[in-house]
């Protein structure tokens, strides 16, 4: 098992630790539905704050105080004032931040919004590959269940592993889980060695080399990025590998107007709505056109009413997965600060 103390449940963040989020500007009233009214007025009410994930309908994103990757989503939960969030995102998300928020309410709009990335690492497995490698570092993806956190040494994102696996111990084996492509691009570009758990995200694993291949021969000179749980093929057909968040900075300040985009479809929505004057085309699979996680779709605008109006569901937490799965995430929040 890993060196794990008993962390008291509270952050401190300092002032550089937001820079990465955004702060959602209104909407004129005469655009919103009548369901998005409701909810803003039922989120004043109840003094409560809605972060959702890039993967989010639009029309989600659009009523959302914070909308971003998970890094910047877990940043903005540590930071919250509200006494309740209601987390548009996955299961494990909206965990998370109840991990850093043990006393406020965490609500998720449909609590079967889980992971398959999550699911592919079992709690039990991982113990049981923690008593064959005693001396073993576990760098987690934060796509894990708050059980497989709870025996982590460190959480990490798409958007810091580098920089969480470069301050990893010299003298001790890592293990990267549970997602392998992230976890083989955080070996290339470190040159730690690792071994890596065998999961992936079905929704990334599906975009092929060929189709993108032919995307590209219909839009020479558009650059590519991906998110680095694409499969290697794909990465190395990408301009640029990086996490949702850093998507939006790379199609800002990349001269193209034009640019092929290799992740969920709730990402169009963001880049179109910030970055207006630039075309951004949806990587294909071999069967569709753009890629949607079911999961993340859970969430209805209907489903975020409902929340607000019932405070439920609520995630609910063991108190001992709750205090040990809060050590490697502190750690993480204040790694990727340096
Ligand atoms: P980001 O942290 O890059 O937003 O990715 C989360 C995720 O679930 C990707 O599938
Ligand atoms: Fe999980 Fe993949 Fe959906 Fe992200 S896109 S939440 S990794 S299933």
């Amino acid at each position: 098992m890993s060196t794990q103390t008993s962390p008291s449940p509270s952050l401190s963040l300092g002032a550089t630790t937001v820079d990465c989020l955004n702060v959602r500007p209104g909407i004129p009233p005469q655009e919103l539905s009548r369901l998005q009214t409701s909810i803003l007025n039922l989120k004043k009410q109840k003094n409560a704050v809605i972060l959702a994930h890039n993967y989010q309908l639009p029309e989600i994103q659009d009523v959302a105080d914070f909308v971003g990757d998970s890094l910047g989503l877990s940043y903005q939960a540590a930071k919250t004032t509200a006494n309740t969030i209601v987390f548009c995102g996955v299961h494990f998300m909206a965990e998370t931040a109840k991990i850093i928020n043990p006393s406020k309410k965490v609500l998720l709009p449909d609590l079967n919004a889980e992971c398959s990335l999550s699911d592919t690492c079992p709690a039990e497995e991982l113990a049981e590959y923690k008593r064959r490698h005693p001396d073993v570092y576990v760098i987690a993806y934060i796509n894990c269940s708050a059980k497989v956190k709870a025996q982590a040494d460190i959480i990490c994102t798409s958007g810091n592993s580098l920089k969480i696996a470069r301050q990893a111990p010299e003298d001790r084996p890592i293990v990267f889980l549970p997602d392998e492509n992230l976890g083989q691009w955080t070996m290339e570009k470190t040159g730690r060695q690792m071994d890596i758990w065998h999961g992936a995200c079905h929704v990334h694993f599906i975009f092929t080399s060929e189709s993108l291949q032919r995307l590209k021969m219909k839009h020479p000179g558009a650059p590519v990025v991906a998110h680095p749980e694409c499969t290697r093929a794909v990465r190395l057909l990408a301009d640029h590998v990086c996490s949702t968040e850093a998507m939006l900075k790379f199609c800002r300040e990349h001269p193209s107007t034009t640019i092929i985009v290799a992740t969920e479809s709730g990402m169009m929505h963001r880049l179109r709505k910030e970055i207006p004057g630039k075309t951004f085309i949806p990587a294909p699979t071999n069967s569709c056109s753009c890629n949607d996680c079911g999961f993340m779709k859970m969430n209805t605008l209907e489903k975020v009413e409902h929340c607000l109006e019932t405070l439920t569901p609520e995630i609910s937490l063991d108190p001992e997965i709750q205090r040990l799965a809060f050590v490697p995430i502190q750690r993480m929040l204040e790694a990727s600060k340096a």
